[in-house]
């Protein structure tokens, strides 16, 4: 069996789980990391080969087969046009650039190029909510007619919590409707297969001034992006979703709570017990299903990898979601379809429209 050779640019939080679920793909060897701080000792410390501050040169020595972008949002897109150029794969972070004119020319330089493109939400890839789509896609909730739910966290509450990620320059014109929304709103179309086309939105900056901690001591600046959203949102297949996306909400560190309502029946999942199927009756009980590839529709089984009661949680789904991508870099068709650079590129798109939507008090169509 070929081995393919990844690098990963950008060694951060999400980099260090990139690099440990590549290392479960037994024909997957990373070869190499970039990074403009601390990469040599970064790449010690995780036993990988070589380590780089720039990622051309990590590119142009290493040649990998594939590059997982998993640095700030503005550098998304240079990180890959400097890859698709040269023929290597793309497994680019969330959300795909600052904007939906930055994610067009990568989609268009992925498909001059033929490389794969790729996303890196990871929620399709949890084993509730791929048996989700299951469900929806065999009738078994009838007509979906409303979405709903979110995703909140807490670690912007304090006016002194500071980071690149609110600032437009490095984020992108939104900022938790970018980074949160991005996720749910994939995932609300990838359950229900139905796609946004209409979007209206409420941005609120709770801190229109922060404090950052520099080394001449505080500093205050002035934020550009929203703290929190509420939206809401019409789907081609006739459904309605309403959802909230903050990073200033008390107490909840990584909640993504999905509802979805059918004319049969309805289904919910949190995140916070992440092998959970809550399914909603109304003239029975209703019903609870826990993971178990016993239980659980064959397609949903592929995406399992230990029997009913042992969790399978966050790096579970890096490693399925890279798992299908790989497959797919090795010319193979997985069963259900993880994020394209188009499907980034349409996210984008309905960033924008949301952005358009907070400033101008209209609904606003995807385009
Ligand atoms: N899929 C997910 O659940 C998930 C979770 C967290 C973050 N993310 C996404 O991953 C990306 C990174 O987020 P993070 O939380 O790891 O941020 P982070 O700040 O922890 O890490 C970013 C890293 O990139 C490095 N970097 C900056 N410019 C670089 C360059 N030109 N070349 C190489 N490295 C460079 C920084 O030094 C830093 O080590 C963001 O796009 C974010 O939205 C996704």
């Amino acid at each position: 069996m070929k081995r393919l050779r990844a690098a990963v640019a950008g060694m951060g939080f999400i980099g260090f789980a990139h690099v440990e679920a590549l290392r479960r793909l037994p024909y997957v060897e990373v070869v190499a990391i970039a990074d403009p701080v601390g990469a040599k000792e970064k790449a010690e410390r995780l036993g990988v080969p070589a380590g780089y501050t720039d990622f051309v040169q990590m590119m142009d020595e290493c040649k990998p087969d594939c590059i997982h972008i998993c640095t700030p949002n503005s550098t998304h897109m240079s990180i890959a046009m400097a890859a698709i150029e040269r023929g290597i794969n793309v497994i680019c972070e969330k959300p795909m650039a600052r904007n939906a004119q930055e994610a067009e020319r990568m989609v268009e330089a992925v498909k001059r190029s033929g490389v794969i493109g790729a996303l890196n939400f990871h929620n399709r890839y949890y084993p509730i909510p791929y048996q989700m789509r299951r469900m929806v896609q065999k009738g078994e909730l009838g007509q979906v007619y409303h979405v709903q739910g979110g995703y909140l966290q807490d670690w912007l509450q304090l006016k002194t919590d500071f980071s690149w990620k609110i600032l437009s320059e490095h984020c992108g014109k939104t900022r938790a409707t970018a980074d949160l929304g991005s996720h749910w709103i994939d995932l609300a179309e990838y359950v229900t297969g139905q796609k946004v086309t209409e979007v209206f939105a409420e941005f609120k900056t709770v801190y229109p001034q922060r404090t950052q901690m520099t080394a001449q001591g505080p500093k205050d600046v002035a934020i550009d992006t929203e703290d929190f959203s509420c939206v809401i949102l019409r789907f081609d297949g006739g459904a309605v979703g309403t959802a909230t996306f903050s990073a200033v909400f008390s107490g909840k560190k990584n909640q993504t709570v999905l509802q979805v309502a059918g004319t049969k029946q309805s289904l919910e999942w949190n995140n916070e017990s992440v092998n959970d199927l809550l399914i909603g009756h109304r003239e029975s009980p209703n019903g609870l299903l826990t993971k178990d590839p016993s239980l659980v529709d064959k397609a949903t089984a592929s995406v399992i990898s230990y029997p009913g009661g042992h969790a399978e949680g966050f790096p579970d789904a890096f490693k399925q979601n890279f798992t299908a991508i790989y497959d797919a870099i090795r010319g193979n068709q997985p069963v259900n379809p993880f994020a394209t650079f188009e499907d980034g590129l349409h996210m984008m798109k309905i960033c924008d429209a949301l952005y358009e939507s907070a400033h101008s008090g209209c609904w606003v169509p995807v385009k």
